[in-house]
């Protein structure tokens, strides 16, 4: 084995780690459209899936199939019929729509029992099961237009569900709804994975579409100025959905957008849309910190606050690469558990990116900032300035008149953001007993106006 990739493969792993331990438990809800099947997509898409579901998240997953009904419908010589952006459902369509749904059940079943040596699917085993898990009532007469077997979600049987996910099997959801008198009605995928995403109040929901996201400019071509806005406020999706025409077709910008903002106001805390055309997108919106689509989030997701003890594993995986290469000295959980409230945190998406604390010497009208550390894969973002500006509000907060710092390599950093070097022997007396004259520390003061 070359050493390079000991250099590559340790680091990325590790940085993974954070997110296989955040998603562990959760609950996700993915929509996939029937276009990605009809790509030849589903045995790469079923292989990231395992593996999602083989690092602990429950998942739920609800096909489409459009394309698949529409070639059974032409097969038959019968044009395949839409009004007010949805498929009229008559007994031919209806018939063909569960020959499609029949046919790609067994078509996913055998993409996630493949298991043959040296694939991902090796060592894989996910059992699906499928169910009447949604009630659905008739879509009816919308503007003297009968949808005659389109349905809608009426119910969604959330705890039959969980207890399903409980037994550690996937769920796999065609979109059908059955009515109370025993009828079956034709449903849209995405309606039944946000119903689903919102009954459950899953932890995510994702659709794997044929768009690759929302851009940053959705009325602008592709551009490299105009990329994939990959992190939508909820208020800012909504903003944007009032100025969409309704989204009819799934190529059109507001068709994932409002289930999406559906969900989102309705507890989903994070909707996704991915590209299909993408091999791995799931893992790189699951698994990497900007992800690769667009999410639309409920919250802001980068909060600076104050620490908790909660946190206290967080920041001890992030402070410690710095403690084993001698740039912060080294501090024991104990340590860390006594002080956490000194702490201040930036937290992205559950994940502890930056951190730094106080110490109050308040007989000197002084504080020390110590540990100060931003993630190697955020730095040089401002995450560093922002809980500098942070520490030094909760400083003068406790009526302090200065913040001071030890440090042997980011002398300059601190300089540049109006810190000025003294002599150790400034140092408040309690600080001074504890001076590590060996380490030979630089000291740099920073006065608070
Ligand atoms: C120092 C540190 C906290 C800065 O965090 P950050 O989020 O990258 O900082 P910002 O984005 O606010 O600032 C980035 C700037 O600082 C500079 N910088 C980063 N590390 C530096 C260092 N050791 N010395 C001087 N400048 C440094 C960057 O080059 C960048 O400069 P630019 O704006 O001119 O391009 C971060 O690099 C870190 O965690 N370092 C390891 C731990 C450490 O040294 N902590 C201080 C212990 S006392």
């Amino acid at each position: 084995m070359s050493a390079v990739f000991n250099f590559t493969f340790v680091p990325w792993f590790r940085s993974v780690a954070p997110y296989i331990h955040m998603h562990r438990g959760k609950t996700f809800v993915v929509g996939i459209a029937g276009e990605a099947i009809a790509a030849g997509k589903l045995q790469h898409i079923a292989q990231d899936l395992a593996l999602i579901q083989s690092m602990g998240v429950k998942i739920v997953l609800v096909h489409g199939f459009r394309p698949q009904v529409n070639e059974q419908l032409k097969a038959k010589g019968h044009a395949a019929k839409y009004s007010h952006g949805m498929r009229i459902t008559d007994e031919i369509a209806l018939d063909c729509a569960q020959e499609a749904a029949g046919q790609l059940r067994y078509e996913i079943e055998a993409a996630f029992s493949q298991g043959l040596p040296n694939t991902p699917m090796a060592g894989a085993t996910v059992r699906m099961i499928s169910g009447n898990f949604i009630t659905a009532r008739p879509v009816g007469i919308l503007d003297g237009v009968d949808f005659k077997h389109s349905g809608m979600v009426r119910k969604v049987d959330a705890a039959a569900i969980m207890q399903t996910l409980d037994l550690g099997a996937m769920v796999l959801l065609s979109p059908f709804g059955f009515s109370p008198t025993g009828e079956a009605f034709n449903l849209t995928m995405e309606e039944v994975a946000t119903s689903v995403a919102i009954a459950m109040q899953a932890d995510k929901l994702i659709f794997l579409s044929e768009i690759p996201g929302i851009r940053i400019h959705p009325d602008q071509p592709e551009s490299e100025d105009n990329p994939i806005d990959t992190e939508l406020p909820l208020a800012a999706a909504e903003k944007l959905l009032a100025t969409l025409t309704p989204g009819e077709r799934p190529t059109d910008t507001a068709f994932y957008l409002q289930h999406c903002v559906k969900a989102c106001k309705a507890g989903v805390e994070r909707s996704h849309i991915l590209p299909f055309a993408v091999d791995g997108s799931l893992l790189l919106e699951v698994y990497v910190h900007d992800g690769i689509g667009t999410m639309v989030v409920d919250e802001k997701l980068e909060s600076l606050r104050e620490a908790t003890h909660d946190d206290v594993g967080g920041i001890l995986q992030l402070i410690e690469p710095f403690e084993k290469d001698g740039t912060l000295v080294k501090r024991s959980r104990t340590e860390i558990e006594r002080d956490a409230d000194h702490y201040t945190v930036v937290e992205h998406d559950g994940v502890i990116f930056a951190c730094a604390a106080l110490y109050p010497y308040p007989e000197a009208k002084t504080a020390e900032m110590a540990a100060l550390t931003v993630s190697p894969q955020s730095q040089g973002q401002g995450d560093g300035e922002k809980v500098l500006k942070r520490i030094e509000q909760r400083a003068r907060a406790a009526g302090l008149q200065s913040i001071f710092v030890l440090t042997t390599r980011t002398m300059h950093w601190f300089i540049k953001r109006g810190f000025v070097q003294v002599d150790p022997e400034w140092l408040p007396e309690a600080r001074k007993r504890k001076y590590n004259w060996d380490r030979k520390s630089q000291v740099l003061v920073k006065k608070l106006n």
